[in-house]
């Protein structure tokens, strides 16, 4: 973590909130200033004592408290970051639909800072449609969440809803202070995207043959992810539609998606938008033409599946891309060499009318799917060429965001000299 960030902890009143006094140990531990809000609930669960012997600042728990007229929106404007964890579904409810009944409610209404999630709850409780609506809407509006794990619960039941693992939660949060630290214009970071929109595209899409199997593949979601920081952390405003349950840092929109359909939803409706589109996604070429409704049984015998091709999003986004728009493919090869890599990457982006493709070689060592490396080759469409050699997903993450800067300066310069000459 960075020079003592400044840490809201906001905790709800779940059987979780014992794990809220160990998190608050950790983040000051880790250097941070923390200052806990509990709601009413949390009381029953946790002593406002614990946690006021391990935080940094005062344990706060009403809008009342006389000491402080508006601690809200003190509490708010202090913050770099809003952590509530254990969220329950009340606040996860009330946060979504604007509401502010307490102290916490009220400061995550009341900050400009990037807001962390961390829900905790039954099974029942979290798979609830108002709950995941809820979700949704949150993750689109930025709100960062580190998803609940699968394991034992209060009462003895088993399944998804448990609080994240405290080092899981400890990660995001760095991330997201480092993205958002970047953006704020701190550590140097150039701020070359200011302004403008990105929709990226991460993950292997899940074509469901019933409703227990699926055509995947391999795609680990992690050089789409890698991407949306790089870009976020230079100042874009980032839209991640993805398939991945990947920790994202708060601040970046995101959309989670399946199919290649509910992908091409997504993506043609936000692209219209967009300033640049980079399709990172290992979207299905082909999907099962009619899934069914029942899981296939073995007695039923050996099912016969008959495959559609899906749409092709990049293509489509070709076809209608809007002027000045700028359009990054990828494309994940298994070739004889080198050549035959570039010749196939080439003419994907004439095909689906690219700007820019990046190429790699899936089956090379240390490169491609579910690797934390990658290794690429960019291929431009007025004939540049640029290749990384294997490196983390996140510097080549770097040098796209780089070429895609250095093309739309390219395209902002040759506008002006046209509009000189005119
Ligand atoms: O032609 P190919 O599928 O290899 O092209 C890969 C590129 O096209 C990737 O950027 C991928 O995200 C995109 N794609 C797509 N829709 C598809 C298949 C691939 O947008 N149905």
């Amino acid at each position: 973590m960075g020079n003592q960030p400044r840490i809201v902890l906001g905790v709800c009143g779940g059987i979780a909130a014992y794990k809220s006094a160990e998190l608050c140990r950790r983040l000051v531990e880790g250097g941070a200033s923390v200052a806990p809000v509990m709601t009413e609930d949390a009381h029953r669960f946790l002593g406002e004592v614990t946690l006021s012997a391990l935080a940094t600042e005062a344990v706060r728990t009403s809008l009342w408290d006389e000491r402080e007229p508006i601690p809200h929106t003190r509490l708010g404007q202090w913050a770099d970051l809003v952590l509530v964890a254990p969220a329950t579904a009340r606040l996860i409810g009330a946060y979504a639909a604007g509401l502010s009944h307490d102290l916490l409610t009220a400061t995550l209404l009341a900050t400009r800072a990037p807001v962390v999630l961390c829900p905790a709850m039954h099974t029942e409780m979290w798979e609830h449609p108002a709950v995941q609506d809820n979700m949704a809407l949150l993750r689109q509006r930025g709100v960062g969440v580190v998803e609940p794990g699968t394991g034992r619960l209060a009462g003895g039941d088993v399944g998804p809803g448990r609080l994240a693992d405290l080092d899981e939660i400890l990660r995001a949060v760095s991330v997201t202070l480092e993205t958002a630290g970047a953006g704020a214009g701190r550590d140097g970071a150039a701020q070359d995207l200011a302004g403008q929109r990105l929709v990226i595209t991460a993950g292997g899409t899940r074509e469901p043959l019933d409703p227990v199997r699926f055509l995947g593949n391999r795609s680990s979601g992690k050089q789409g992810h890698a991407l949306a920081e790089e870009a976020a952390s230079r100042g874009g405003n980032v839209t991640l539609v993805t398939t991945a349950d990947r920790p994202v840092a708060a601040g970046i929109r995101v959309m989670k998606v399946e199919t290649a359909g509910e992908m091409e939803r997504a993506v043609l409706s936000l692209a219209e938008e967009a300033d640049v589109v980079v399709m990172a996604a290992a979207v299905a070429d082909f999907r099962p033409k009619a899934p069914v409704d029942r899981k296939l049984k073995r007695a039923d015998g050996v099912p016969e599946i008959v495959l559609e091709p899906t749409p092709d999003i990049l293509a489509a986004l070709g076809e209608r891309k809007g002027h000045g728009q700028l359009l990054v493919g990828f494309a994940a090869e298994t070739p004889e060499g080198s050549d035959e890599m570039r010749h196939e990457a080439l003419a994907k982006l004439r095909r689906k009318r690219l700007d820019l493709v990046v190429a790699n070689d899936v089956l090379a060592p240390g490169a491609g799917f579910g690797h934390d490396t990658n290794a690429v080759l960019l291929l431009d469409a007025g004939g540049g060429e640029r290749a990384v050699p294997l490196t983390d997903k996140r510097e080549v993450a770097r040098v796209v965001i780089d070429t895609v800067v250095e093309m739309m300066s390219r395209r902002g310069r040759d506008a002006e000299t046209k509009g000189r000459q005119q």
